[in-house]
């Protein structure tokens, strides 16, 4: 009997079907519980101000003009024009522009920076992409601005750009490191076991490039402060990274550049880094003398902030008669722009997902004048997982394996590259619950085998996959006499629910009702955060605000033994509670203090505490990662080759869920964007030229409501005892393996595998 009906047949009996919002024990308040979003109220009545809403006095408003060539050299620019129209108060160019130091790359360690291209942005007449700032126009209003930068004449000497990816390949080469790990990785002869394998598979993939699309454009309004300080609102998922990048740009010193974020909308890392924008708007404030905002239109979000990098792959799998895998390739090509340093990791997914003996996986980068490439959603990991599991479906039909059965098979007891123990793998669970609840055995095995008149109807899955990233960042927590306690991070809320989830946890560790915790961030003069990327946020705040907390009860504690009546007197902090809005014994808990009785023994009545985080040594040992299985149903219009997704189904395992109805959001979130992704966003550039085709929300299809139907989310809520709270981050799981499971059940509905995204209808007819 094979290991998928066994297991289905007991399912019922041996797991509760842990639906979000249900939990089995409660050792916290609020931790594990739907808490609405602290900000929820703020942000639908109108009153959260994002980046380019505050109100500022003598405000003037910069617009970019672009390079309309990839490569080259201005020969002249003629700004009189411009200069001349009403309501101009500054024309900048290369040629009268202060000069400014082309920001370090970005880091997270060491010196913090946030650097995006190696460009000298305005401050050369070389050319590197097409969408490359040449002038910043300052006016008064940003019509006139606007205006005024259409008149601006540019005169270009055009060079020999590399604008197709696909010609750019021929000089592939690898790259020193991808995110620190090797560019490949081998063991044994992995295409001789592929050629000897009696079941294989081998397959070649392309995924497009992909734009940023977040609801808010990204935005500046910046001032200096004398010719020593900046003070910024930023649409920045990274403000303390963002600030130093400002300040070593404009040679200014640490701490000189105070950006504020308290608001951003949507960032899914296109908000990560130093871009033109934010760079240039500064730069018009310096050689205005005035407050100046800077908004980035809907094209000049395309031209001007990279996004996901376009991608050749090639899988090749070799399987036993078992359905055993004895041999793994996975290898290809992205590219990069010629100004950045960003080879998107694709082949870390098949690095810790499938048990296998010989592998070679790795990947080559190349070089194309294109805007810099960033992180976007899952960078690597959603592409990865596209080809990998489009070529395990493959296989399974190759060796007439159900395809839950075959990921069971070959479910690996340590990572199989690094022989590391895992920290926790649900995985089996995930996919379990997941067929269970989307009726998985139900599925016709033959592909073509559904129709509902004109409509094909087919099912699909796919493994997603995402690591466990934990950064060091900083916290600090006041406790007030009045039983209310503020915790501060310079950390980033872009809608995932971090200030919710933060607010909760201070609460339960302090024993105070959550209304009386407030969770200040956004702010660069805060406690670092690091950047809100790579999913790991919510778990390095964490570890901080944890440490804070006990930081703080000790210190409370030795207020209130200072007085020698104190119920506490005797007691370590091992052996006290916060509860109830104060210190209480654990070995009888009506003896302790208010913190407001102890509080008022200090002088400025409160108490406050700072912590760090340490280095996550976790992941040096452990194999650490989320999954999910993701199963998707399609309709595919036989006649138009039109794509409706009627069903979705996300399983994941992301350790302990500490909020399940944020998480759901942005588990669901993910989804979304990967439904876009498979089916519909596509950045098209134009090879000829280096030009981005569809630079506007109308020809860039990003899915609407009606293109999605309802999404149901499960997850195993494990915790995984390696890291803080047990939990995961979840931000990027939700799209991993997404356009892979959509693509299975288009080939399940039609009996056609489709090997390039998007799943546009003329691949279908
Ligand atoms: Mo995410 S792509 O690390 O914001």
């Amino acid at each position: 009997m094979s290991i998928l009906r066994k297991t289905m047949e007991t399912i019922a009996h041996v797991m509760p079907d842990r639906v979000h919002g249900e939990r089995e024990e409660q050792q916290h308040r609020y931790i594990g519980q739907p808490v609405d979003r602290v900000d929820g109220r703020e942000k639908v009545t109108g009153q959260a101000h994002f980046s380019a809403e505050y109100p500022v006095d003598n405000l003037l408003h910069a617009h970019l003009v672009y390079s309309t060539i990839s490569k080259g050299k201005i020969v002249s620019i003629d700004i009189a024009s411009a200069e001349a129209a009403p309501g101009v108060v500054k024309v900048i160019t290369h040629e009268n522009a202060l000069p400014m130091a082309p920001a370090k790359p970005f880091s997270i360690q060491g010196e913090i920076s946030a650097g995006s291209t190696e460009v000298a942005i305005l401050n050369t007449d070389e050319i590197s992409w097409d969408g490359q700032p040449v002038a910043v126009v300052v006016a008064d209003t940003e019509e006139r601005a606007r205006e005024a930068a259409s008149l601006v004449k540019v005169r270009y000497e055009a060079g020999q750009g590399m604008n197709s990816f696909e010609e750019s390949i021929a000089y592939a080469k690898e790259p020193k490191d991808i995110l620190g790990d090797a560019p490949e990785v081998i063991r044994g002869d992995a295409d001789e076991a592929v050629r000897q394998a009696p079941h294989r598979v081998d397959l070649s993939f392309t995924t497009p490039p992909y734009n940023h699309n977040a609801i808010e454009p990204h935005a500046t309004i910046a001032w200096w402060d004398r010719d020593t300080n900046v003070t910024m609102y930023d649409t920045s998922q990274f403000t303390v990274g963002t600030s130093a990048s400002i300040a070593q740009v404009f040679g200014l010193k640490k701490g000189s550049v105070h950006l504020i974020a308290n608001f951003v909308g949507g960032g899914f890392g296109g908000k990560g880094g130093l871009w033109p924008y934010n760079q240039l708007c500064v730069l018009a404030a310096k050689m205005t003398g005035k407050p100046v905002r800077l908004v980035l239109t809907r094209a000049g979000v395309f031209r001007s902030v990279g996004g996901r990098t376009p991608s050749q792959q090639r899988v090749a799998i070799g399987a036993d008669a078992e359905g055993k895998i004895v041999a793994f390739i996975h290898e290809g090509v992205t590219a990069q722009s010629t100004d950045n340093n960003f080879p998107e990791q694709f082949s870390f997914p098949p690095r810790h997902i499938y048990s296998m003996d010989a592998f070679r996986i790795g990947q080559k980068v190349t070089e194309v004048n294109r805007v810099a490439n960033t992180f976007m959603r899952a960078p690597g990991e959603s592409i990865g997982t596209f080809a990998m599991e489009s070529a395990m479906d493959a296989l399974a039909y190759e060796l007439k394996m159900d395809p839950v059965e075959l990921r069971l098979r070959n479910e690996p007891e340590r990572d199989p590259v690094s022989g590391d123990e895992f920290s926790s793998r649900h995985m089996r669970e995930a996919y379990l619950r997941g067929a269970a609840k989307f009726g998985w055995s139900q599925r016709p095995v033959e592909p073509r085998s559904q129709r509902d008149g004109r409509w094909l109807i087919g099912q699909g899955v796919a493994t997603g996959t995402y690591p466990v990233y934990r950064m060091v960042t900083a916290a600090r927590i006041r406790l007030n006499a009045d039983g209310t306690a503020v915790v501060q991070c310079a950390a980033q809320e872009m809608g995932m629910g971090t200030a919710t989830v933060q607010t909760q946890l201070a609460a339960d560790l302090l024993g105070l009702p959550m209304e009386k915790v407030r969770f200040e961030y956004g702010d660069s003069t805060l406690p670092a955060a690091a950047v809100a990327g790579g999913s790991s946020q919510t778990v390095s705040i964490a570890l901080a605000v944890q440490e804070c907390a006990a930081k703080l009860i000790e210190q409370v504690l030795r207020i209130a033994q200072k007085q020698k009546e104190s119920p506490l007197t005797g007691v370590s902090a091992s052996g006290v509670q916060a509860i109830n809005g104060g210190l209480y014994r654990k070995d009888d808990g009506k003896r302790g203090e208010s913190f407001e009785t102890i509080l008022q023994r200090t002088e400025s009545a409160s108490a406050e505490a700072e912590a760090k985080g340490g280095a996550p040594m976790e992941t040096m040992k452990y194999s650490m990662h989320s999954y999910a299985a993701q199963f998707c149903e399609v309709r595919v219009n036989e006649r138009t080759g039109e794509v409706r997704i009627t069903r979705f189904l996300g399983s994941f395992d992301t350790g302990r869920i500490l909020n399940p109805k944020t998480a759901v959001s942005q588990f669901r979130g993910g989804i979304i964007m990967g439904i876009g992704m498979a089916l519909t966003e596509e950045t098209m550039f134009d090879d000829r030229t280096g030009r981005i085709m569809n630079a506007s929300l109308a020809e860039y299809h990003v899915p609407v409501q009606a293109d999605i139907p309802d999404i149901e989310i499960l997850y195993t809520d494990l915790p995984d005892p390696k890291t803080p709270l047990g939990a995961h981050g979840i931000g990027e799981i939700g799209i991993t393996g997404v356009a892979a499971a959509v693509a299975n059940a288009v080939f399940h509905a039609t009996g056609k595998r489709i090997t390039s995204l998007p799943i546009t209808l003329d691949k279908l007819m």
